[in-house]
C-alpha cells in the first residue's frame, strides 16, 4: 500500500509587517483589544498597489518547498491549491501557480475550503496518490486576505484577524509496509452556517453580478463574521474531530508529540488544550506573528515546526485540525518517515 510522505515544505509570507499599533492608526482598535482576544501582534500584508495574489505568494511557497523536496517542477503529477482569495473570479489559482511553474499540462484542483483547506488538500492528495493517480503532489495553501478587508472600524472584528501568506508541502506515494505517512484524516462541513462567516459578492446567484461604481459602496464585497458563534463552536467541533482521527489511527493524544491546530485565535487553541488536558507546550502557536491566514495558517505552522525542530524526526506523530468558513472542520495525523 502506498503511503502519502511529506518531502519538503516552504513559506512565504509579503515584507510588509502591521502591527496592531498600526491598525488602530485607520480604526478604532487597540493593540491590547487585539492581544488580548486573539494573541496577534502583528500580520504580514502585500503593498495595497495590487498586481500580487494567492498565487505569487504560492509560487514563492512552492519554490523552496520544491527545494527541499530536491524536485522540480517537471516532477510533478498534480497540484492542489487551496485559497478562500483566488487571485481572480476564474480560473482557479492552482492553475495560475502552474504557469508559473513553467508548467502546461500537469493537472491542477482548487480547494475552497478556507480555514481547513490544507485538511482536505491533504486529505485529497492522499487520496490520489493511494488511488494511483498521481505520485508527486504539491499542495499550497496561499492567501490574499488585505485587499478584500473592510479597514474601516465598521470592519474591525475581522480586519483585525487576516493576515496574507502561504505554504507549500511536497507530497510524495511511498510504497511501504510500515505505518507512516498520513495516518488518518476526518472531514466534515455544515453549509447551514455559511452565512456565519461568508463574503457574498461577486455572486452568481444575484441577477447583476457587476457592481454599479465601487466596490466599496456594497458592503457585501467584505468578509462577514458571527465571531463569537465561530468560537464557540470550534471549542466544540475540535476536539471530536481529533478524536475522531485518533480512533481512526488507533493512537492516544498521548502518541501525539505536537497538536497544529489552525491559528485563528489563540484563546480557541488554549481553550482546546484545556479541553483536551494537554499541555500547552504542545500546541504549536504562530498567529502572534501572522495573524489567521486560513489555508495557508496549518501548513506555514508545519512548516516553522520543523524549522524550529519541534517535529519532524523519522517516527515522530504531528496532529493537524482545524475549522472555518462553509462551516468546514477536520483533522489528520501524520507520522515523520
Ligand atoms: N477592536 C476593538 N473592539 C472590537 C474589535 C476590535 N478589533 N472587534 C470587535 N470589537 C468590539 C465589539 O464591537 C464588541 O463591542 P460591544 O461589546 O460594545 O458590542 C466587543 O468588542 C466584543 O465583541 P465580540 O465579537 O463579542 O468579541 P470576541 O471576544 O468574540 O472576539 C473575535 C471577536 C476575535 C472575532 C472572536 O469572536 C473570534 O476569534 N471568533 C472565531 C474566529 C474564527 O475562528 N473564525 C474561523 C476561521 S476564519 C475562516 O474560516 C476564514
Amino acid at each position: 500500500m502506498k503511503q502519502s510522505i511529506i518531502k519538503g515544505t516552504g513559506m512565504y509570507v509579503p515584507p510588509n509587517v502591521i502591527t496592531n499599533h498600526d491598525l488602530s492608526k485607520f480604526m478604532d482598535t487597540s493593540d491590547e483589544w487585539i492581544k488580548q482576544r486573539t494573541g496577534i501582534e502583528q500580520r504580514h500584508w502585500i503593498d495595497q498597489k495590487g498586481a500580487t495574489g494567492s498565487a505569487d505568494l504560492g509560487f514563492k511557497a512552492a519554490e523552496i518547498a520544491l527545494e527541499k523536496a530536491g524536485w522540480t517542477p517537471e516532477d510533478l503529477d498534480f497540484i492542489i491549491f487551496a485559497t478562500l482569495s483566488p487571485d481572480i473570479m476564474f480560473p482557479g489559482s492552482g492553475c495560475l501557480l502552474q504557469a508559473k511553474l513553467g508548467l502546461n499540462s500537469t493537472p491542477a484542483l482548487d480547494i475552497r475550503q478556507q480555514c481547513t483547506g490544507f485538511l482536505y488538500g491533504i486529505a485529497t492528495a492522499d487520496a490520489y496518490i493511494k488511488a494511483g493517480m498521481a505520485d508527486k503532489v504539491l499542495l499550497v495553501g496561499g492567501e490574499v486576505h488585505s485587499s478584500g478587508l473592510d479597514k474601516s472600524t465598521r470592519g474591525r472584528d475581522v480586519t483585525v484577524i487576516f493576515g496574507d501568506g502561504a505554504a507549500a508541502v511536497c507530497i510524495e506515494g511511498l510504497e511501504t509496509d510500515e505505518k507512516v505517512g498520513l495516518l488518518a484524516s476526518s472531514l466534515h462541513a455544515d453549509g447551514n452556517l455559511a452565512d456565519a462567516l461568508m463574503t457574498e459578492l461577486p455572486a452568481s446567484r444575484l441577477p447583476k453580478r457587476c457592481p454599479k461604481g465601487l466596490p466599496t459602496d456594497d458592503l457585501r464585497y467584505y468578509p462577514v463574521m458571527d465571531g463569537p458563534a465561530i468560537f464557540k463552536k470550534a471549542v466544540r467541533m475540535l476536539p471530536r474531530v481529533i478524536n475522531e482521527s485518533l480512533e481512526k489511527a488507533q493512537l492516544t493524544l498521548e502518541d501525539i508529540d505536537l497538536i497544529i491546530p489552525h491559528q485563528a485565535n489563540m484563546r480557541i487553541n488554549q481553550a482546546l488544550g484545556q479541553f483536551l488536558k494537554v499541555d500547552d507546550n504542545k500546541i504549536f502557536h504562530n498567529i502572534q506573528k501572522y495573524g489567521n491566514t486560513t489555508a495557508a495558517s496549518i501548513p506555514i505552522a508545519l512548516h516553522e515546526a520543523i524549522e524550529q525542530e519541534r517535529v519532524g524526526k523519522p517516527g515522530e506523530i504531528v496532529l493537524f485540525a482545524g475549522l472555518g468558513a462553509g462551516l468546514t472542520w477536520g483533522s489528520a495525523i501524520y507520522k515523520f518517515l
